[in-house]
């Protein structure tokens, strides 16, 4: 297990105390519990993270049929340095930061125009961000790191106010996209409330574009989304001691038109019973009923400016790429 880990450049902390996150285990595995008891089946996306899924993901990112992560990196390359002198020099946060590796692209025009620029990695995934910190602090002499492992929810509520004369949240790989229209209303309200005026929000999110190209994105020839998708249920074995068997399970991903969303899940291939010994949890499931494991919403441009600007996350510049495949939001907190 990790320990908290100190230098004077790079310092991960975990959001709660270990000790109280194991108190609370419990609790912990109630959104599983939720998710599992209702109809349709639901089980939250965090779950796919464990140090496998990690791993699972960075190989999606390198998949031919997976644009969103080139097409956000070509915008990042492209703007990078742009976005650093809008902003000017604040500390870089940001949320599910995984293995950091597109936001090298924002490190490398602060540091240029910077003797000193801090960053802040949040991710629920210990080992990656981990690992990631200890690589970056490697690459960049002049930043200082502070590594912050937990949830969204535990960042947003726990973030100290900065130090810095302002600071930059940002949220990429359109992660935003796997929260439901309520979720999503309610995360940007946390970033609006944690954000001061002046500071910044940086939003990666997926356009909306045709059928083939998401499903194929999602459906890739190799199995590797796939194994992703089945892995969170060695991750839910492990950590609630369930008893899912992978083989009985099948990846589905699919593009609902109407809501504009590609919708993921697992197919039971039998009729089958699942136990979870630390969740005091058995489930029933029927032969060829499906388990929904992500959603990954597919945006509009003019709406969702529409959308931060009613939380007085004021739309300072679009960023996209020549297809309009992508884009990235650049928005100053204006309450
Ligand atoms: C789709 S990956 C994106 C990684 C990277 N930001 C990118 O754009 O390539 C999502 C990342 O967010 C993390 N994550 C997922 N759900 C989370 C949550 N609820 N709180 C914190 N991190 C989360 C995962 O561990 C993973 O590293």
């Amino acid at each position: 297990m990790l320990t908290q880990l100190q230098t004077e450049q790079l310092k991960i902390e975990y959001l709660q105390p270990l000790e109280t996150v194991n108190k609370l285990n419990n609790s912990l595995g109630q959104d599983v519990k939720e998710g599992l008891t209702q109809c349709p089946k639901k089980i939250p996306s965090k779950y796919f993270y464990d140090d496998q899924g990690s791993q699972l993901f960075e190989q999606i990112c390198e998949l031919p049929e997976y644009y969103p992560t080139r097409t956000e990196a070509s915008i990042l390359r492209q703007y990078a340095e742009e976005i650093a002198q809008i902003t000017g020099n604040c500390e870089l946060v940001e949320l599910g930061s995984g293995s950091s590796t597109k936001t090298r692209l924002l490190l490398d025009a602060y540091d240029q125009q910077n003797d000193l620029f801090k960053y802040m990695p949040i991710d629920v995934s210990a080992g990656i961000l981990k690992e990631s910190a200890i690589q970056l602090q490697q690459e960049y002499s002049s930043l200082k790191i502070q590594g912050l492992v937990g949830t969204y929810d535990q960042a947003l509520t726990q973030l100290k106010s900065t130090s810095w004369s302002a600071r930059m949240i940002f949220f990429l790989g359109s992660s935003i996209g796997n929260f439901s229209e309520t979720d999503y209303d309610n995360f940007l309200n946390k970033i609006a409330k944690v954000l001061e005026k002046g500071d910044y929000f940086l939003l990666g999110v997926d356009l909306q574009k045709p059928r083939s190209i998401l499903e194929a994105a999602y459906n890739d020839s190799q199995g590797v989304t796939a194994a992703f998708n089945l892995n969170m249920l060695s991750h839910l074995n492990h950590k609630f001691q369930g008893n899912f068997d992978l083989n009985c399970f099948k990846h589905q991903a699919i593009y609902n038109e109407e809501k504009h969303q590609i919708e993921m899940y697992l197919e039971s291939e039998t009729e089958q019973r699942i136990t979870f010994k630390n969740l005091d949890l058995t489930v029933n499931l029927e032969r060829k009923e499906k388990i929904l494991t992500e959603i990954s919403r597919k945006f509009d441009v003019e709406q969702t400016k529409h959308k931060l600007a009613s939380k007085q996350l004021k739309p300072v510049k679009v960023f996209t790429d020549k297809n309009q495949w992508f884009a990235l939001i650049l928005c100053q907190a204006c309450k």
